[in-house]
Parts: structure tokens; C-alpha cells; sequence
């Protein structure tokens, strides 16, 4: 593995390391997107003799996969997919959380939606009391952007358009400020109402199921 540089770094590749004891033999791993993923991907590549490949979230990480040699699989031709591992931007006691800086947040969520398992690596840094303090991306038809957009604000939060930035997906990416998120479930179900959005990056109605939170202390594991 490349030597991290800086502290935040060794401990996000701390736990990316402690993330392959979830990986299973002889079966596809879903792999995340994000610089966490991307020392997860360098650790997976010790191992890729052992498991059947991976299903990607995004086409950086699937480049980073195919890089080491790791075979990225079509996700219509997978069934069982025992563990996804993923990072956030922002991670609650609940294991809910915020997702999408890197813009990768639909196919994150798809290949979530699918995975037994989300292990969620990340440094101390993100956790959260509450979620919001990172702005929630949402993605949505270009179209559809400024309707979304005052939809957006009459819900509370401040829509920023991410400007040069299109997703893997073809679509924008709306960043949404100030946001008072009380309850994250029934916020990212009005999102997702909104005619025109894609998806967005809160990760509440389906969350972590484990986080490994590398911290200057060592590796913390919430949940099971
Ligand atoms: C990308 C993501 C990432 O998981 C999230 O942005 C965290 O990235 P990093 O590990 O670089 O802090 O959701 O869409």
C-alpha cells in the first residue's frame, strides 16, 4: 500500500484496512467511491486472488478497480452481494448518513439498496451529532434543476448548483445548504418526492449497518 501522507489519511487508510475482515471469500464486494474507497481499493487488491470481483459506484473507482486488476462486474448480473463498503461525509450515532461529496450518491445508493451489509469507513472527522452541517447533495435531470431548486427552498435548505460538475449519470447535482434536519428519514423521503430528483445523499431510510471509525485512538466499531 502507498504511504499515506497525512494524519487524516492514516486514518482513513487505517480503516480501509480494518474494512477487509468484511469481505468474504469467493464473493463480489461493492465498492464505494471517494479517497476512504480509494485506500480501501489498495487494500482490496492485496486479496483480489480470494474474492470474485467487485460491483463499482462509480467509473473513477471502477478505473482505480480495473487498475489492480480487480474484474468489475455489471450490477444487473448480480444477485447476492454480501457487503458494500462505502465512505460519508457525515455519519450519525445512528449510522445514517450524509453522502455524495464526491457526486457518486445514486449509484452508491443503488448498490446499497442491493448489498446485505453497508460498512461504512471513515476518520473521526465525520461524525455528527446531527446530520446538515455538510451540505446534502441532490441529483437531479438537468431540466429539472431550478424547479427543483424552489421546491429545495421551500422545504428550508439554500440549493447551490454544483457548476461543472455531471455525474457518471449525465444528470447536475444540487448541494444543499442550512438544512435543519430533525428527522432524516422523512427528509429524504420528500427529496425523493420532488419530480425531477434523481436521487439524494441522505443515507437514512437505509443506513450503515457497521461504521469502523478510525480515530487517533484506534479503529471503533458501531453496529454489527
Ligand atoms: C462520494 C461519497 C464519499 O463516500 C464521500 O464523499 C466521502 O468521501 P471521502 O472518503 O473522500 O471523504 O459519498 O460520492
Amino acid at each position: 500500500m502507498a504511504t499515506p501522507q497525512s494524519h487524516a489519511d492514516q486514518l482513513k487508510a487505517q480503516a480501509a484496512q480494518a474494512a477487509l475482515k468484511f469481505v468474504q471469500e469467493g464473493q463480489i464486494v461493492g465498492v464505494g467511491t471517494g479517497s476512504t474507497v480509494n485506500f480501501f481499493i489498495e487494500a482490496l487488491a492485496s486479496m483480489k486472488h480470494d474474492i470474485a470481483g467487485a460491483v463499482s459506484s462509480s467509473e473513477a473507482s471502477t478505473a482505480r478497480l480495473k487498475a489492480h486488476g480487480i474484474e468489475v462486474h455489471e450490477l444487473n448480473n448480480v444477485s447476492d452481494l454480501p457487503v458494500y463498503i462505502d465512505g460519508a461525509d457525515e455519519i450519525d450515532a445512528h449510522l445514517r448518513m450524509v453522502k455524495g461529496g464526491g457526486g457518486a450518491l445514486t449509484r452508491e445508493k443503488i448498490i446499497a439498496a442491493v448489498a446485505q451489509k453497508f460498512v461504512c469507513i471513515a476518520d473521526s472527522s465525520k461524525q455528527v451529532g446531527r446530520l446538515g452541517g455538510f451540505p446534502v447533495p441532490v441529483e437531479v435531470i438537468p431540466m429539472a434543476r431550478s424547479y427543483v431548486a424552489r421546491q429545495i427552498v421551500q422545504l428550508g435548505g439554500d440549493p447551490v448548483w454544483r457548476q461543472g460538475f455531471v455525474t457518471d449519470n449525465g444528470n447536475l447535482i444540487l448541494d444543499i445548504h442550512n438544512f435543519d434536519i430533525l428527522d432524516p428519514v422523512q427528509l429524504e423521503q420528500q427529496l425523493n418526492n420532488i419530480v425531477g430528483v434523481v436521487t439524494n445523499g441522505l443515507f437514512a431510510q437505509r443506513g450503515a449497518n457497521i461504521a469502523l471509525i478510525a480515530s487517533p485512538d484506534g479503529i471503533i466499531q458501531l453496529g454489527k
